[in-house]
């Protein structure tokens, strides 16, 4: 396999790109076509739905005979046994994020499991490592979702954190194709995550009104949200959220109560639709397997182009 790595021994795939987790939309009509196309799809467990997704899991079993892995977003965990949850769901790995990475790293690894950390910035790197962790996830300020209310962009982020640690890293935030998956590679990086560019692929569950959102979105049409208070987040700018961007009183997460309705009903004013800025790149809603491969084929095509054009 022309991308044997650390980071596709630990996960076992082919390609070592990872569909991001995502609440309600990370299950498993995403994470299975993920897994099928030689990749890692995760399962999320930030909705805290735990016995809907104790049921993904098991359909993931009748979809895919591939490798996948579970997220625990600890700032949502409700159930304290989540390690035990985890663990009893026979997956071999799972991402940590949204918490101290001091809180599950040892109990998860002395489950079996193969533990890597998202961090999104150095501090909080050699945190994770010091921990335990066998990898990290190093998320840059661009990527949708919840975010360190002081971002940092993947550009400096990555080659800092990979010059500082020596475990494996899978770089998120802004990656959708060869060109960025190839950059990732430079800098240090041996796997990438895609997050905003699996919410708007065609097994992505969430109602098309958000998909087209993400492709009408413009490289500046996402909003950051909450930096006054925890947790930061980084969403589609729509009229409430653009009203929100300066506005340091309102906690923005009282407007996920209605979430459900911009999730599946498609009302993108009724609560945040999360993404990244990399959604004004995405023209086009695609299956994940062409996404996949695409992104695959043209990476490996551009480090050979550069390579030559380069010679050394
Ligand atoms: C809709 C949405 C929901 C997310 N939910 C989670 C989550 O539950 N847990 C987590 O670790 N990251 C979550 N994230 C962050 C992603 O895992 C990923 O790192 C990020 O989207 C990468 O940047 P990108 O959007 O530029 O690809 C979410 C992102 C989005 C867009």
């Amino acid at each position: 396999m022309p991308f044997r790595n650390r980071v596709t021994e630990m996960l076992g795939v082919d390609i070592p790109i990872v569909q991001a987790p995502m609440g309600w939309i990370a299950r498993s009509q995403l994470a299975s076509a993920v897994s099928n196309a030689g990749a890692l799809g995760i399962i999320e467990t930030s909705s805290g739905e735990l016995d809907v997704i104790r049921d993904e899991i098991r359909k993931m079993r009748e979809l895919t005979d591939k490798p996948f892995g579970v997220n625990i977003a600890q700032a949502f965990v409700r159930d304290p046994n989540i390690v035990e949850f985890v663990a009893s769901q026979g997956v071999k790995f799972v991402t940590t994020s949204a918490g101290s990475p001091m809180r599950y790293t040892s109990a998860l690894k002395a489950a079996g499991l193969t533990v890597f950390h998202v961090v999104p910035d150095l501090a909080g790197a050699l945190k994770a490592v010091d921990a335990g962790v066998d990898g990290l996830v190093v998320e840059g300020g661009e990527g949708g979702g919840f975010k360190s209310p002081t971002p940092v962009s993947t550009m400096v982020l990555l080659p800092l954190i990979t010059s500082k640690v020596d475990v494996p890293i899978i770089a998120a935030g802004g990656f959708l194709d060869g060109p960025t998956m190839a950059a990732a590679f430079a800098l240090g990086a041996e796997g990438i995550q895609m997050g905003t560019r699996m919410v708007s692929a065609a097994e992505s569950p969430i109602h098309d009104n958000w998909k087209q959102a993400v492709l009408a979105a413009r490289e500046t049409d996402t909003v950051f949200l909450n930096r006054h208070t925890k947790p930061a987040l980084r969403a589609l700018r729509t009229e409430r959220t653009t009203a929100l961007e300066f506005d340091t009183e309102t906690n923005a997460m009282a407007l996920f109560g209605r979430a459900m309705d911009l999730y599946f009903g498609g009302d993108m004013e009724a609560a945040i639709a999360l993404s990244g800025q990399v959604a004004g790149r995405i023209d086009s809603i695609e299956p994940v397997a062409d996404i996949i491969h695409r992104t695959a084929t043209d990476c490996l095509a551009l480090l050979t182009t550069l390579a030559h054009r380069y010679p050394t």
